[in-house]
């Protein structure tokens, strides 16, 4: 593929998730058999030398566990600019420093990318110019739609990449072959054979320094508005006739906009909670309100469990249980579907180990049938077996997926203006209640599995 991107600017460059994930995923890329020859510019409003950034690139390559000629020379070439990116001054500055059509990645605060957006309007952008977003993608429905309008401003939609990372991890790519290129699962993926989907992503991870984002988004804005409800538009969504981006994307968009807070019975309500002190892998965590830069007043929650359904002929009546947590010691991340029971078991068998079940582990990656079937010992005794499959890592992590697809102007795996819009929409009804504090907030110990009357 062509190289189109010559320079790649990440904003937010001193922050915790260039140097974790982004670099990580970028050394990991560039080392790879689908490699680039870029500039990297690194920018933070803090000061840093270039030589500081070069070591800082190269330890986060390192981390990433890639090590090639390129990559060392793509660390070795980059530089650092200290600017403010809310400053249009500032932001001419650093395209100046740019040689070839610049992609910009926005690795900042939402409430930064959005002042940082309206400042570009003010400066010439070099045509061609590729713009990155971290999730979340604005702070609500209607600040969403407002930067989706700025963005159009200044480049084209395909030029705009909003990115999720989960939508780069190989297990959540692998739903796409497990459903579609396979007979047997998609006759009986509806509402006629399947009881209840689950999507759980508990973490053991606390809140690790991250304050100052995470207290103003809270689980259900952190897991469940972006990375959760775009699983289950893949898990939900009508066979796409191919996987470019028109078409996959069209599919997600779909399925979304049919979705809405679940209103049946049979499930327990859309429920919040947050951990107090506790000890996880021998590691002491604070209770999340006693962590700096936490204002309990916020009343964030750190674990959201919604249900919501998807009213269309294929899934009318099936519940979409969607959660996340932190501090959980079960580190549950998996999309559980469960099969109904069958319509009737030949008298004779005794036994009832429960439905069919297939579990699709984002963690590691794996997916795993549970099947009911005559077990050893007395025939007739219906027992239960599981057929599992582990998957090697992909050539690329997360990052390195979606990163690929901003720098080979591939807008697959990016998340689209109207899809960003609908996961607003869906979570709206339950933010503002949250927000407005109508609905109580439960606590559980950090390491634990969450509130005990939640089981
Ligand atoms: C991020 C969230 O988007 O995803 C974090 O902001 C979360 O809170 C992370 O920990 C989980 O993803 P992964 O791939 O790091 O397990």
């Amino acid at each position: 593929m062509a190289d189109r991107i010559g320079t790649l600017v990440i904003f937010g460059a001193s922050g915790d998730l260039a140097q974790r994930l982004l670099l990580p995923g970028l050394g990991q890329l560039l080392s790879s058999s689908r490699g680039y020859d870029l500039r990297l510019i690194g920018v933070g409003s803090d000061p840093m030398t270039d030589a500081a950034w070069q070591s800082r690139v190269a330890a986060s390559f390192a981390a990433g566990g890639s090590a090639s000629r390129r990559s060392t020379t793509v660390a070795k070439n980059s530089v650092y600019l200290q600017a403010d990116v809310t400053n249009p001054a500032d932001l001419t500055r650093i395209l100046a420093a740019a040689t070839g059509t610049p992609a910009l990645y926005f690795a900042l605060p939402p409430h930064v990318t959005i002042l940082s957006i309206a400042a570009l309007e003010k400066v010439d952008l070099p045509t061609g110019t590729v713009l990155g977003l971290e999730k979340p993608f604005g702070t609500d429905l209607r600040s969403a739609q407002a930067l989706n309008r700025n963005l159009l401003k200044l480049v084209p939609e395909k030029q705009i990449h909003r990115v999720d990372h989960f939508l780069g991890k190989s297990t959540v790519l692998n739903l796409l072959g497990l459903r579609f290129a396979n007979r047997i699962f998609e006759p009986v993926w509806s509402a006629e054979h399947i009881e209840r989907v689950d999507i759980v992503f508990d973490e053991k991870l606390g809140l690790e320094g991250r304050a100052g984002y995470y207290d103003k988004a809270g689980a259900l804005v952190d897991m469940i508005q972006s990375h959760l409800l775009l699983v289950m538009a893949l898990v939900a969504m009508e066979p796409p006739s191919s996987l470019d981006a028109d078409d996959l994307r069209g599919s997600m968009a779909q399925v979304l906009r049919a979705t809405r807070s679940w209103a049946g019975e049979l499930v327990e309500g859309d429920r919040r909670a947050r951990y107090t002190g506790g000890t996880i892998d021998g590691r002491r965590l604070p209770a999340y309100v006693k962590e700096a830069g936490v204002n309990p007043e916020l009343d964030t929650e750190t674990l959201a469990e919604v249900t919501v359904g998807i009213e269309n002929w294929r899934w009318a009546g099936v519940p979409f249980r969607l959660r996340s947590g932190k501090a959980i010691s079960d580190k549950r991340q998996e999309i559980v579907v469960t099969f109904k029971e069958v319509p009737h078991r030949p008298y004779g068998f005794t036994g009832n180990p429960g439905p069919t079940r297939l579990t699709i582990s984002l963690t590691p990656d794996s997916i795993e049938l549970d099947l009911n079937i005559n077990g050893e010992g007395d025939p007739f005794t219906i027992d239960r077996v599981s057929l599992d499959v582990q998957f090697g890592n992909g050539e690329l992590g997360p990052y390195g997926e979606v990163l690929h697809g901003i720098l080979s102007d591939d807008p697959t795996l990016s998340v689209r203006a109207d899809v960003v819009e609908e996961c607003w929409r869906i979570v709206t009804p339950i933010l503002a209640a949250w927000r407005a504090g109508d609905a109580p907030i439960d606590s559980y110990r950090a390491g634990s599995r969450g509130p005990t009357s939640w089981r």
